[in-house]
């Protein structure tokens, strides 16, 4: 038995040629995430660190990647042995030989080797950039062998290397997607779009969350997704108020609106998306009323964007836009201006519009460079999600919206003149949604 990469090992290289000027001189460590015990010899569901695989594409974990552009070696990757007993109970294993073949490294080692050899790849660097106090086990060796390559200070006149945080420069490319990427961003839309579509046609009066929330994974596993971009949000109800409701285990009920929050992950790209519909299939006039108003928003939101147009921009203007709605609906009183300087309307609308998506859900990347909003550039890529939340126990909201959370959010790339939706497959037109949803099963009994 044996395995292959993920993906096409070129990526990786592209990814680090670009990246070599940046760590020029330095040696870039990054290290894999570790395997998480829940009891006993079961595990919490691994999935590697994003920048380490954004920059090797190696999955397995307790390892450690060392980039050190312009020396010999400059790619150099720290894996687990090969191991046939603990292969037979978890699985294959590239061991350094694999991985040096199939990941097309310069060099490879076991990873008992780390505190013996990293020592000597300092020796050509004047700087470190490594992600301090993520993992105090790797901490301590990447330590040991900054604190072993300094017994060299005599010779190399260097003292303790500086350690730089990666995140910044790792996260800047990770923003701007590239064709590849594009098309990974797109394929995981679809697959999310699609298990939305399932969950509109399969929820019914007297289902449970839960079982929508299978409906849901079972649709992104058929179409060979491989694990969640986060933990689904099936919230029917007053539950749809609490922004990252989890627990997931309510009836939904006749009269109740769902919202439900779900991403399928692709190659390591995430989808994120939000529908709010009618539990039986029909919205009431006081869930039409507030949805429409924020459809309004998410469709004023998409049509804003472009390059050029600043980050920022699309959260005043989403923050203006509700904020009328919540004057419209007799949810505030007063004036716009005011209640937007006095922020009154956070008590409805809490979050922000738009985060970067990629290979994590809260991408990386800058929202503000040099003090300043970023402009959008084509190949970003993030979400337009306005929503509007009135808590049950609201004594000033008029009584027919008591209860109401409604969100929705679809996923774009920024084009040359616009962008691109990856996420219109799944309806969120009224007429749409209910046309949709008139093809359910009769109600649990
Ligand atoms: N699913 C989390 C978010 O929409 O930001
Ligand atoms: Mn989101
Ligand atoms: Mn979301």
């Amino acid at each position: 038995m044996s395995r292959k990469p993920l993906v096409p090992i070129e990526i990786f290289k592209k990814r680090r040629a670009k990246l070599a000027s940046q760590f020029k001189g330095a040696a870039l460590i990054l290290t894999a995430n570790p395997e998480f015990e829940r009891n006993h010899d079961a595990g919490y569901e691994y999935r590697q660190d994003t920048n380490f695989f954004y920059m090797t594409g190696f999955e397995e974990p307790e390892s450690v990647f060392v980039f050190r552009p312009g020396c010999k070696p400059e790619t150099t990757l720290f894996v687990r042995k090969r191991d046939p007993l603990r292969e037979t109970w978890d699985g294959f294993r590239f061991g350094p030989e694999g991985a040096k073949k199939e990941f097309e490294m310069d060099s490879t080692h076991e990873i008992s080797q780390l505190s013996t050899i990293l020592p000597d790849l300092l020796k050509e660097v004047g700087q470190v950039y490594y992600r301090l106090r993520k993992d105090a086990h790797w901490d301590q060796e990447i330590m040991k062998a900054i604190e072993e390559n300094k017994k060299n200070e005599g010779r190399s006149g260097k003292g303790l290397l500086a350690i730089h945080d990666p995140s910044v420069v790792i996260g800047e490319a990770r923003l701007i997607k590239s064709e590849e990427e594009k098309q990974w961003m797109r394929k995981a839309g679809e697959i999310s779009a699609n298990a939305h579509v399932e969950a509109m046609k399969f929820v019914r009066p007297g289902v449970n969350e839960r079982h929508v929330q299978g409906v849901i994974y079972n649709s992104f596993y058929q179409q060979n997704s491989p694990r969640v971009g986060y933990n689904a949000i099936v919230a029917s109800g007053a539950n749809a108020c609490v922004l990252h409701y989890i627990f997931n285990d309510q009836e939904c009920k006749d009269g109740d609106l769902l919202l439900i929050d779900a991403g399928a992950e692709y190659n390591y790209y995430s989808g994120d998306i939000t529908r709010t519909f009618p539990v039986n299939g029909k919205y009431t006039t006081a869930q039409k009323q507030v949805y429409e108003k924020v459809l309004y928003v998410q469709k004023a939101i998409l049509k804003m964007i472009k390059p050029g147009v600043l980050f920022e921009e699309l959260q005043n203007t989403t923050i203006d836009m509700l904020t009328n709605a919540l004057i419209e609906l007799k949810l505030l009183k007063g004036k716009k201006e005011d209640l937007i300087a006095s922020k009154e309307f956070r008590k409805y609308y809490m979050h922000g519009v738009s985060h970067w998506l990629g290979m994590d859900v809260h991408d990386a990347g800058l929202y503000q460079v040099g003090g300043k909003s970023r402009a959008l550039e084509p190949g970003m890529c993030f979400t337009v999600e306005p929503g509007l939340y009135i808590p049950a126990d609201d004594a000033t909201a008029p009584k027919e919206f008591r209860g109401i959370g409604i969100r929705i959010e679809d996923d774009i790339i920024v084009t040359e003149d616009g962008c691109e939706i990856l996420t219109s497959k799944v309806p969120k037109e009224i007429n749409e949604i209910e046309a949709l949803m008139g093809c359910q099963a009769p109600p649990v009994r």
